[in-house]
């Protein structure tokens, strides 16, 4: 190739790779398969080695960082960065409306630029002729660090801003913040690897960023989403902004867009104030489903001439507030640790806290999983400790605040017999969770494994909560599954806060419970770790409980998803004899099921595939969706990945379908899915 040939070539592969980077990131519309990017990467960083004195300043073969720093340096800020104030309920939000509006002498609505609140780092992007030339973190709002060589490592920050005619000077300034996804593999990789785990994606981006080996920030996959402009002139420090930008703050941030840099997809123009609770609450709504953390929403007044007429005060702008989501972080004290006795014997430490409000509700005990996860915290009772409950999932300890920990503080110390049976105990090799090895003779197993079998899953018998059958154990009217239907109506009504009404209902429900499926009778036997699917594969397989009943371990590990602990564990339960006086005792009693069909590879037309089902389903259960499919022979899976060939998405989907359009998975509506079933004839 000619001197020009090769100028030429590696001008049309960086343009051409920066066209899809931004299509990828800013648009979201991928255009070309990523085996064909790599590709012509690999083909530009080839000659970019070849001829390093022909690497173009916007190369997008540069995120994969340089040289290591020995400090950052200072970089003064030409506009310094403001901070927000926040307001965390309605009344203090109106009291801010009322404000803006008679600061602005107005009685006219107001439009707002709504966004949300990205919990990342603030951080200023300066482009000079269209360049990347400096990127700062935010300091103390004048002066902050310069991070250039770590920014340049963001696969979504271009290099080079897209567009002709733009100012010498043009500062973005926006949030780099750590998906949800990334911050959750990266724990998992320290985990494995026996690394300190960051506390949440915030403190994982800020440790990412406050990198001096960019090499490092590369690997981490961080994000940005551009929510504002910093100084926009010339380079004798003339502000350009009026005469060069529109005059809606909205409208800026679709331009910056336009130039290249992504912006947050759930922004919008709101036309007036009234329109802002109900997004801060479909933000609200939404926040587990999105795939990064934020805090709260961002609520701007849009017009600039209206910013301009509001000014500061101190270090925040008066035509902005953060409007806050309640905190999903407290510190709270760890008053007490009780140990919790499960249907397998694990016996599970629980934290007893100072109840404390995290997360919308009132929090006062947490699991601390086990032996290691607590060696691991290095909590002791008595500390102050940070609990977190980030939306539906349970509240966790995070750590201890070991500057509080006072004089009296506490070591855990694990129980050396069951605290409920007195039992041994045990911790089998490999396994980080202690053991009652009372069996069915422990009252906190016996209980457990009765709510197990009578939960909706199971056998769904209604009218059996947790506490009636405590109390049913407690008053040893029942030890075991089976003694449930051995009992009676003048039995029941007898006990304590118990009605005639409530004692006939539980055994009609008991009577009910006997129609049932062969996969939810083996999953009712609470073998350890057979759970729904694990059944539900032993069902289709071996087709008869006989069958289950006697398998060798060998014709176990046949069945799909059976590893051989597993089946270790189906077939030292069917061992015991006291199982087997249970399961007779059960059989005799009634249960029974519709025998399963056989059905040939040909009618078995969706074979090989693999289906998720995910958020309410309102014509037909999830069960029964599973079922049905299963018949066709498809795979039903509890998680989308990429061996996922369908997402049946019901109403209020959220993670899961966040994943699967993330993954490129087909997604089935449950009118699709019920099209499907009657084309099929199972419907
Ligand atoms: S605007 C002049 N918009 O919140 C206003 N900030 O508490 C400057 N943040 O330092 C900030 N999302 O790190 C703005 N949509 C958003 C934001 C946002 C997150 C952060 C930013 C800032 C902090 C202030």
């Amino acid at each position: 190739m000619s001197d020009q040939a090769i100028i030429d070539r590696i001008e049309t592969l960086t343009n051409l790779l920066n066209d899809y980077n931004y299509q990828y990131y800013v648009l979201d519309e991928p255009t070309v398969p990523d085996i064909e990017y790599d590709r012509l990467m690999r083909e530009l960083t080839a000659l970019e080695n070849e001829h390093p004195a022909l690497k173009r300043a916007d190369s997008p073969s540069q995120k994969v960082g340089g040289e290591a720093l020995k400090a950052f340096s200072q970089v003064t800020h030409q506009i310094p960065m403001l901070s927000l104030d926040n307001v965390f309920d309605q009344q203090e939000w109106q009291a801010f409306i009322k404000r803006v509006k008679e600061r602005l002498k107005t009685s006219t609505q107001i439009a707002f630029c709504a966004e949300p609140k990205l919990d990342g780092l603030a951080v200023s992007l300066r482009y000079q002729d269209g360049i990347l030339v400096q990127a700062a973190t935010r300091g103390d709002g004048s002066v902050g660090e310069n991070i250039t060589e770590n920014i340049r490592t963001i696969k979504s920050i271009p290099l080079k801003l897209r567009g002709d005619n733009l100012p010498e000077v043009l500062e973005v300034r926006g949030e780099v913040f750590m998906p949800k996804a990334s911050f959750e593999a990266l724990n998992a990789n320290a985990v494995k690897k026996g690394e300190k785990v960051f506390a949440n994606p915030r403190n994982a981006a800020a440790g990412s960023l406050r990198q001096l080996d960019s090499k490092i920030t590369a690997s981490r996959n961080l994000a940005f989403y551009a929510y504002g402009l910093g100084f926009v002139g010339d380079l004798d420090g003339n502000d350009l902004s009026e005469d060069v930008l529109p005059n809606s703050h909205y409208q800026r941030l679709t331009l910056v867009k336009s130039l290249g840099l992504p912006m947050c997809p759930e922004v919008k123009l709101l036309q007036n104030e009234d329109e802002c609770q109900a997004f801060y609450q479909s933000i609200l709504d939404a926040r587990d489903a999105l795939p990064y953390e934020i805090d709260g929403t961002v609520l701007k007044v849009d017009s600039i001439e209206q910013q301009k007429s509001l000014g500061f005060v101190a270090k925040a702008p008066r035509w902005a507030m953060a409007y806050k989501f309640p905190a999903q972080e407290e510190l709270t004290i760890l008053e007490d640790v009780e140990f919790q006795v499960g249907r397998t014997g694990a016996i599970t430490p629980v934290a007893r806290l100072k109840p404390v409000y995290v997360g919308g509700v009132t929090v006062s005990n947490a699991t601390l999983h086990n032996q290691d996860e607590i060696n691991r915290l290095g909590i002791k009772i008595g500390d102050t400790v940070t609990i977190r409950r980030a939306g539906d999932v349970i509240p966790q300890v995070v750590n201890a605040v070991v500057a509080k920990r006072p004089d009296n503080a506490r070591d855990i110390v694990f129980p050396s017999t069951c605290p409920v049976c007195d039992s041994a105990v045990e911790r089998p090799e490999n396994e980080a969770v202690l053991r009652c090895t009372g069996g069915l003779f422990c009252g906190a197993q016996q209980k457990e494994a009765i709510k197990h079998f009578a939960s909706r899953k199971a056998m769904d018998v209604d009218g059996l909560g947790d506490k009636l059958v405590e109390q049913l154990v407690d008053e040893k009217l029942i030890k075991h599954a089976a003694d449930l239907y051995q009992l009676t109506e003048i039995q029941v009504s007898t006990l304590e806060r118990m009605g005639q009404k409530s004692a006939q209902k539980l055994i009609r429900g008991l009577d009910e419970s006997k129609s049932t499926t062969l996969a939810k009778f083996i999953y009712a036997l609470g073998i350890r770790e057979v759970g729904e699917t694990t059944a539900s594969n032993l069902a289709q397989h071996f087709l008869t409980f006989e069958a289950i009943r006697h398998a060798s371990t060998e014709q176990l590990i046949e069945v799909n998803d059976v590893g051989s602990v597993v089946a270790k564990n189906i077939v030292s339960f069917f061992a015991q004899v006291h199982n087997n006086e249970v399961v007779d005792a059960l059989l005799a009693s009634g249960i029974h099921w519709p025998s399963i069909e056989v059905k040939s590879a040909d009618e078995q037309p969706l074979a090989d595939l693999t289906y998720v089902l995910t958020g309410t389903l309102s014509q037909m259960g999830r069960n029964d969706a599973k079922a049905h499919l299963q018949s066709l022979g498809a795979k039903v899976s509890g998680s989308v990945s990429a061996k996922t060939d369908y997402l049946v998405a019901g109403e209020k989907a959220g993670s899961k379908l966040t994943k699967a359009q993330s993954l490129g998975v087909k997604v089935l509506s449950e009118d699709d899915l019920i099209a499907l079933l009657k084309a099929h004839q199972v419907l």
